[in-house]
C-alpha cells in the first residue's frame, strides 16, 4: 500500500540537499569547530556559512544567531535568559509546551487567551502589561491551527513598554516570510526538523544588544551563550534547510484544496481557527468522531495525520489549544490536524478527501454520540 504524509507539522523529512549538505560534515569534515588546525577550521567555515544561511532566512545578521538542539532549547534559553531571575512574564494559553512548561517554571506569569479565531488580541497583551513585566513571549504562528498572531503589533507594545519580546517561530519559518526586523521581536525561536533539517538542530536569534543569560555553563562556544561542541552537521543541516526555503516558501492551494474537498463532501464538519494561518495547515473536527480513532482508521488507509500536538500524542485528554480556543472537550477530541508538505500532490490530496469521507462515514455509523 502506497503511504502518504500529512502531518509535517510534527515533522518533516530530510530534504536530499540537505542530507547530502551535512554528510560531509560527519565524514571528512569532522573537525571541532573550536580547534585550530585546517581540520577545525574548516568545520569553523561551514558553521559560519550556515549561521549566514540561517540569518538570511529570518533578515538577522549572523552575530544574532546562536545554534541549539532545537526549538524547545530555544524557547527555554528566551524565557529563563531574560526572566529565569525573577519579574513578571506575559504569554499565551495557546503556546507550544516548549514555552508553556518553561513558563510554567516561572512564578508571576500571566496567560493572554486567544479568541475562537485562534489569534491573540494586542490589546490584551497591552492590559496585562505590568510595571516589573521583563518578557512577553507569543508564538508567530501555531503549530495544531497554524493561526499567525499579529507580531508587529505586538511588538510595538512590548517597544513602548521597554519589555523583551520572544517568539516561538518553529511553525512560521520556512512557511510563511519571516523578518525579525520589520516584526519587531527581540529573540525567535527556530527548529530544523519542522524544515527539512534534521532533529536535534535549531537556533535562536537574539536581537544585537539584548543580554541574556544562558542554561547551560562551559566553554566559550556560541559566545558562551550555548557552550558546548557545536554541532556541525546538525547547523550545516539547518543552513541548507534555511537556504532552500527562502526559494520555496509553500503555497495554499493543496491545503485549500483539501480543506474545500472535505467540507463539501462530509456533513457536520467544522474549521477549527479562523485567523489568517500558514499555507500548510488546515484543522477541522467531525462532529461524532474521536479524533484518535479516525487517526488510526486513516493510518490503514495509508495517510499519516495528526490530532491534536504531536507532542502530545497518546495522551487522552484533549489538545489545549482547542479547548483554549472556546471549543468543549468533546469538540476538541473531535479534531484532526491536516498538515501540508513538499512532497504532496493533488493526486494525493484527492485520495486523502475520499478516505477521510469513507472513514467518517464507517465510524459514524458505529457511534452513539452521532446518532
Ligand atoms: C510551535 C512549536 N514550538 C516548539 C516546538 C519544539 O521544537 P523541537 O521539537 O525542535 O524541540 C514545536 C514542535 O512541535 C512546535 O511546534
Amino acid at each position: 500500500m502506497d503511504r502518504f504524509y500529512f502531518d509535517h507539522n510534527a515533522t518533516t523529512p530530510v530534504a536530499p540537499e540537505v542530507l547530502a549538505a551535512m554528510l560531509p560534515a560527519l565524514q571528512d569534515c569532522f573537525g571541532n569547530a573550536s580547534s585550530i588546525h585546517r581540520f577545525g577550521q574548516e568545520a569553523r567555515q561551514r558553521v559560519e556559512n550556515a549561521r549566514r544561511e540561517v540569518a538570511a532566512l529570518l533578515n538577522a545578521d549572523p552575530g544574532e544567531i546562536v545554534f541549539t538542539s532545537g526549538g524547545t532549547e530555544s524557547d527555554n534559553l528566551a524565557v529563563f535568559g531574560i526572566a529565569g531571575a525573577g519579574g513578571h512574564v506575559i504569554s499565551t494559553t495557546i503556546e507550544h509546551p516548549g514555552v508553556l512548561n518553561a513558563c510554567g517554571q516561572l512564578s508571576g506569569v500571566t496567560y493572554v487567551r486567544a479568541g475562537s479565531s485562534g489569534v491573540v488580541d494586542p490589546d490584551d497583551v497591552r492590559k496585562a502589561l505590568r510595571p516589573d513585566t521583563k518578557l512577553i513571549s507569543v508564538m508567530h504562528a501555531n503549530n495544531e491551527l497554524g493561526t499567525v498572531q499579529p507580531l508587529a503589533e505586538i511588538a510595538a507594545i512590548a517597544r513602548e513598554a521597554g519589555v523583551t519580546l520572544h517568539s516561538d517561530g518553529v511553525q512560521a519559518a520556512g512557511k510563511i516570510p519571516v523578518d525579525v526586523r520589520a516584526l519587531g521581536v527581540d529573540l525567535y525561536a527556530i527548529s530544523g526538523h519542522k524544515l527539512y533539517a534534521p532533529k536535534g538542530v535549531g537556533a535562536l536569534y537574539i536581537r544585537k544588544g539584548v543580554q541574556l543569560k544562558p542554561l547551560l555553563y562551559g566553554g566559550r562556544h556560541e559566545r558562551g551563550i550555548r557552550p558546548g561542541t557545536e554541532n556541525v552537521a546538525g547547523s550545516v543541516a539547518l543552513g541548507e534547510a534555511a537556504r532552500i526555503a527562502r526559494e520555496h516558501m509553500c503555497d495554499s492551494a493543496l491545503r485549500d484544496r483539501l480543506e474545500a474537498g472535505i467540507l463539501a463532501s462530509i456533513p457536520n464538519c467544522h474549521r477549527n481557527g479562523t485567523g489568517e494561518r500558514t499555507p500548510n495547515t488546515a484543522n477541522i473536527r467531525f462532529d461524532g468522531i474521536e479524533g484518535e480513532s479516525l487517526v488510526i482508521a486513516l493510518d490503514l488507509r495509508g495517510f499519516a495525520v495528526s490530532s491534536g500536538a504531536a507532542c502530545s500524542s497518546g495522551a487522552v485528554e484533549p489538545s489545549h489549544v482547542l479547548t483554549a480556543i472556546g471549543l468543549s472537550k468533546d469538540q476538541a477530541r473531535s479534531a484532526i490536524r491536516f498538515s501540508l508538505g513538499r512532497s504532496n500532490t493533488v493526486e494525493q490530496v484527492d485520495a486523502l478527501v475520499q478516505a477521510v469521507t469513507s472513514a467518517v462515514g464507517q465510524l459514524r455509523k458505529m457511534s452513539p454520540a452521532y446518532a
